[in-house]
């Protein structure tokens, strides 16, 4: 069994549910606008905030109607994120297919994402959460501001690996974190076990990112993602940022020439990504992956045995060990 249905046994049921309740709300009367929904909603990514919000308010409750609220409005802020991140990142290819922007257009993708965006927050509305709504909204900014430093450093070229903490702790541990503090808010009024489950969040996206980072390194083929993309954008993630600190000024000056040009030939892709390998930037960036990996284990550990328990522990090895 792959390990992702292994992972969501204890809350199959919900999940199958969701996904009805998530198409539900992909659907829109302006005909252009339904083409691309649908096309979106074909190509499922593998909806790990909504099992994350399943397992995390399972973990601490019972899960009822606003798990469900949480669960969809997250995923569909998180597909607006990636549709505006692809015309960012000037990405031509998502879960195995073209992205919108290659498909349509960029203006097409921003308004695309608007509209998920926005019919995510009117679901917490509609149903009065607003407690749902202020912590996605607080993560929903973080995402923005994560993503402009991002491209601030990119242009000078100048990231330390203190910024690029700072950076993925924004555009995408904070919407992680909002998934496992919506999953426990909707089960319980407790601030202690939100906060901790907030805390438990941020671990895991931290780690999913360096994970991220370090697949584009990686290139298994199987992220549905073209791989070298962060090079090509002159996206400096940790491997690289490590690998930058351990060399001689004049290879320095090299790789970041390289990664200045505009127009990157394959061969010289390939040089970055064996320097990073040579200089240890993959293994150390995976070292610091499994730092975060253990403090969220850590956290799960005050939980008594369970079900849930365990596939949370095995959601977030998946996290580190996933190819995709
Ligand atoms: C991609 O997230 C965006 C990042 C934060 C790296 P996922 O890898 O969860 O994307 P899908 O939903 O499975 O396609
Ligand atoms: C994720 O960063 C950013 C957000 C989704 C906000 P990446 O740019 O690395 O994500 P991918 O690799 O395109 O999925
Ligand atoms: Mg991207
Ligand atoms: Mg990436």
């Amino acid at each position: 069994m792959p390990v992702l249905d292994k992972i969501k046994k204890p809350i199959e049921k919900e999940m199958a549910e969701f996904e009805a309740y998530f198409g539900r709300t992909m659907r829109s009367d302006i005909p252009l606008l339904n083409i691309i929904l649908n096309y979106i909603l074909r190509r499922k990514g593998k909806q790990m905030r909504p099992l994350l919000v399943f397992l995390t308010a399972k973990l601490n409750g019972i899960i009822s109607e606003p798990t469900f609220v949480a669960a969809t409005f997250i995923e569909l802020l998180h597909t607006a994120s990636i549709v505006h991140d692809d015309v960012v990142d000037d990405a031509g290819e998502r879960r195995g297919a073209l992205s919108i922007n290659a498909l349509w257009n960029s203006k097409i993708a921003v308004l695309v994402g608007d509209y998920m965006l926005s019919k995510g927050m009117l679901i917490s509305v509609e149903k009065n959460r607003y407690d749902m709504l202020e912590i996605v909204s607080e993560a929903v900014k973080s995402m923005s501001e994560g993503e402009l430093l991002q491209l601030q450093k990119s242009r000078k070229l100048n990231i330390t690996e203190k910024d690029y903490f700072r950076i993925i702790l924004s555009k995408t541990a904070a919407l992680i974190a909002a998934c496992t503090a919506c999953g426990a808010r909707s089960v319980t009024d407790n601030s202690d076990t939100i906060q901790l489950m907030k805390e438990f969040g941020e671990n895991i996206g931290v780690a999913f990112q360096i994970k991220d980072d370090l697949l584009d390194y990686e290139g298994t083929g199987l992220t549905g993602k073209a791989p070298g993309n962060d090079i090509k954008e002159k996206k400096i993630t940790l491997p690289l940022i490590y690998a930058l600190e351990q060399s001689s000024n004049s290879k320095k000056r090299n790789i970041l020439n390289i990664l200045r040009n505009k127009k990157k030939s394959k061969s010289e892709i390939a040089e970055v990504i064996s320097f990073v390998s040579e200089y240890g930037g993959m293994a150390y960036a995976e070292i610091k992956m499994n730092q975060y990996r253990d403090k969220a284990l850590a956290i799960l550990d005050s939980y008594p045995d369970s079900n849930t328990r365990n596939s949370l522990k095995e959601f977030v090895f998946y996290t580190t060990a996933r190819k995709k």
